[in-house]
């Protein structure tokens, strides 16, 4: 009961390899993110034990959702490469795959890939190929990437701004960085659930390790501060997701 009351107010409030992480090698390049194999371990272990259940659980805010795949299309074209980080259990991948020419989508959690995998086939997409892999661990050469899509994911990162750096490395000039955030701190009801349950929910396990409470006017600055210009921006209401399309400026290099 009370682990489904905080997933649903801090997991969904945002929309909706190996797998032994001591034995893997986290430290990626000298620009990722580095975290111990401990703190992996407990994020990779939170989001598979939840994975079933995620993709079973029906989309919060059908309308708002639908509204942000079709703002998304307005950025792509047939012949695009496009990337997912925290991908989850695939659905939106699998609903954009007709839009562009491929998608490498990718997720920390081995279970959510899995599930992911068993969604695509069963729709029969066949250009999106799905992942196991953090963010922090990806490996993504610079400037070749035509969209970045990163949905309910910024504020669980430890460093969102290293990643949105990343991010904007990876992308062609001109490339674009749709994102959808819950921008915590401009909600007064997820501060108050975030400061009362937050550090218990983390100790006893329902809850992810790292939720980050920012507002909005932040995670702009962030974007802008690291190249982007912003090309789009809605959010539905003050405590739901926050929607922003990002560009890297054609004359930004690669
Ligand atoms: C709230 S879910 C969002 C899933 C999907 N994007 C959606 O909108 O339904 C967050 C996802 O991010 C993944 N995740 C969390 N931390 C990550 C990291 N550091 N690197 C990659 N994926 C991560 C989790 O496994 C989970 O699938």
């Amino acid at each position: 009961m009370m682990e489904n009351m905080l997933m649903t107010r801090i997991v969904d409030t945002v929309s909706r390899e190996p797998n032994d992480a001591s034995q893997r090698n986290w430290a990626a390049d000298d620009r990722s993110v580095a975290r111990s194999g401990v703190e992996i371990d407990r994020l990779v272990k939170f989001w598979d034990r939840i994975a079933e259940r995620y993709s079973k659980r029906p989309v919060a805010d059908e309308a708002s959702y639908q509204k942000k795949l079709a703002k998304t299309r307005e950025y792509f074209a047939p012949t695009m490469e496009v990337l997912e980080i925290g991908c989850g259990t695939g659905s939106t991948a699998i609903a954009h795959a007709p839009h562009v020419a491929h998608i490498r989508a990718t997720d920390i959690s081995p279970k959510m890939i899995e599930i992911a995998r068993a969604k695509a086939e069963a729709a029969a997409v066949s250009n999106v190929d799905f992942e196991v892999s953090s963010i922090e661990d990806l490996q993504v050469p610079d400037g070749t990437q035509d969209a970045v899509l990163a949905l309910s994911i910024l504020h669980l990162l430890e460093d969102e701004k290293a990643v949105i750096a990343k991010v904007h490395r990876m992308l062609k000039p001109g490339g674009v960085f749709v994102t959808s955030t819950a921008c915590l701190r401009d909600a007064w009801k997820y501060v108050a659930v975030m400061a009362l349950l937050g550090p218990l929910g983390r100790r006893l396990g329902l809850m992810p390790a790292v939720v980050k409470v920012f507002t909005l006017d932040a995670l702009v600055a962030a974007l802008t501060n690291a190249g982007f210009d912003i090309a789009y921006q809605w959010r539905p209401a003050p405590d739901k997701a926050a929607f922003i399309v990002a560009k890297k400026p054609i004359g930004a290099s690669a």
